[in-house]
């Protein structure tokens, strides 16, 4: 699904009818529904016989498959000395990523996550101006709410698709397949040096289905955690952070972030988001709110599903770009794997810049 979507950015790129594309999947038809779609696309039955090609200087591989094969498809590109722009998740759990940043930085290749489709969302990016400004003052709580009752990876999305409800495939439910786009944008606002995940809880809430039964279903479909945001300046602050991708809770998909100066508060980029954000704090002892609103939803001309492959090849060819690389990838994969490891174990967990 998503090889094709970066296969079609490829057209937006400079000199792009000099960039030959190669397509790797040991699955005969949906390599061939890939190359009906994309005929000049060099196929190849494994990835092992693509990789034994001689690489180009700037070769980037995009792995776009099953989280279960990621480490082992990341490690086996950048071993031929290829920049690799993974798929989120990045990895199953935080070992594989490290060990995938560590094997990077020995070839010194790039290793990317495909999380950023959601960066410049409006509202987002006036926050970023409003908290470089420090309007808000101290910020001392976040509340993320992103709450949808029919929208599970493998069953309403997707629904042909049920390694997503596997977790030996896909090493969790709704936090694996939405939180890495969550934790990309939230860190990318408060730029973190470090988080405590303090406690955590995972659950599926049960409703009627209809899977083959020999699909394994036992993810989570709804999730939340408490956490601590430690930040460069010293200060820090708790997010309540709640997830829900099937669940009979009201659906709401927003952000508050509250500081002792003033708070603001917007909807986090979906289908049925608004563009604006409401600012509130005091005048002369009475709360007021200002709302700003949007012309469009999204800063920049890069087209939504192009951002990952764009920006990972801008930081391949030395260029400016808010592409997620290297210790960012990891430490944002973290964040949400350290949710899981805080559920399972009822133990809190720490993501520690650089650890
Ligand atoms: N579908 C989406 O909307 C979407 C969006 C963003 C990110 N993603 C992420 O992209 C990844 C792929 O998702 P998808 O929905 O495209 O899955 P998909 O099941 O549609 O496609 C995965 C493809 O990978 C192939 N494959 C499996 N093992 C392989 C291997 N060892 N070597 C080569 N090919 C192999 C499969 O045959 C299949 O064609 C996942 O990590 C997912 O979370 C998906």
């Amino acid at each position: 699904m998503i090889a094709r979507t970066h296969a079609a950015a490829i057209k937006g790129l400079p000199a792009a009818e000099d960039i030959q594309l190669a397509v790797a999947d040991p699955n005969a038809a949906m390599l061939a529904a890939f190359t009906k779609q994309f005929p000049h696309a060099q196929t190849f039955a494994d990835a092992a016989t693509m990789l034994a090609e001689p690489a180009a200087e700037n070769d980037i591989v995009v792995i776009a498959t099953p989280p279960f094969t990621h480490y082992e498809l990341a490690c086996a590109a950048l071993r031929t000395g290829r920049h690799v722009l993974c798929e989120k998740p990045l990895a199953m759990d935080r070992a594989e990523a490290r060990a995938m940043l560590a094997l990077a930085r020995e070839q010194q290749r790039l290793l990317g996550c495909c999380s950023v489709r959601y960066f410049g969302w409006s509202p987002f990016e006036e926050t970023r101006r409003l908290l470089r400004e420090e309007i808000l003052g101290h910020i001392y709580h976040v509340r993320f709410t992103f709450l949808e009752q029919r929208n599970r990876p493998g069953i309403e999305y997707q629904p042909e698709t049920h390694w997503f409800l596997d977790q030996a495939k896909c090493g969790g439910g709704t936090l694996m397949d939405r939180a890495p786009y969550e934790f990309s944008l939230l860190n990318r606002l408060f730029q973190p040096l470090r988080i405590d995940v303090l406690n955590a809880w995972l659950s599926d809430p049960v409703t009627a289905l209809s899977l083959p039964d020999s699909v394994v279903n036992d993810v989570e479909q709804h999730a939340g955690a408490t956490l601590r945001y430690h930040l460069q300046d010293g200060s820090n602050f708790i997010m309540s952070y709640e997830r829900a991708s099937g669940t009979h809770s009201t659906e709401r998909a927003d952000i508050e972030i509250s500081g002792l100066n003033g708070a603001i508060r917007w909807d986090w980029p979906s289908l049925r988001a608004r563009k604006f954000l409401a600012h509130t704090y005091d005048r002369h002892g009475q709360a007021e709110t200002k709302t700003i609103s949007f012309a469009t939803s999204y800063q920049g001309h890069v087209p939504f599903l192009e951002k990952p492959l764009h920006y990972f090849y801008q930081r391949v060819h030395g260029q400016d770009s808010p592409a997620v690389v290297n210790e960012q990838a990891v430490f944002n994969f973290s964040c949400v794997r350290a949710i899981y490891d805080c559920a399972n174990t009822q133990q809190p967990q720490t993501v520690a810049w650089g650890e």
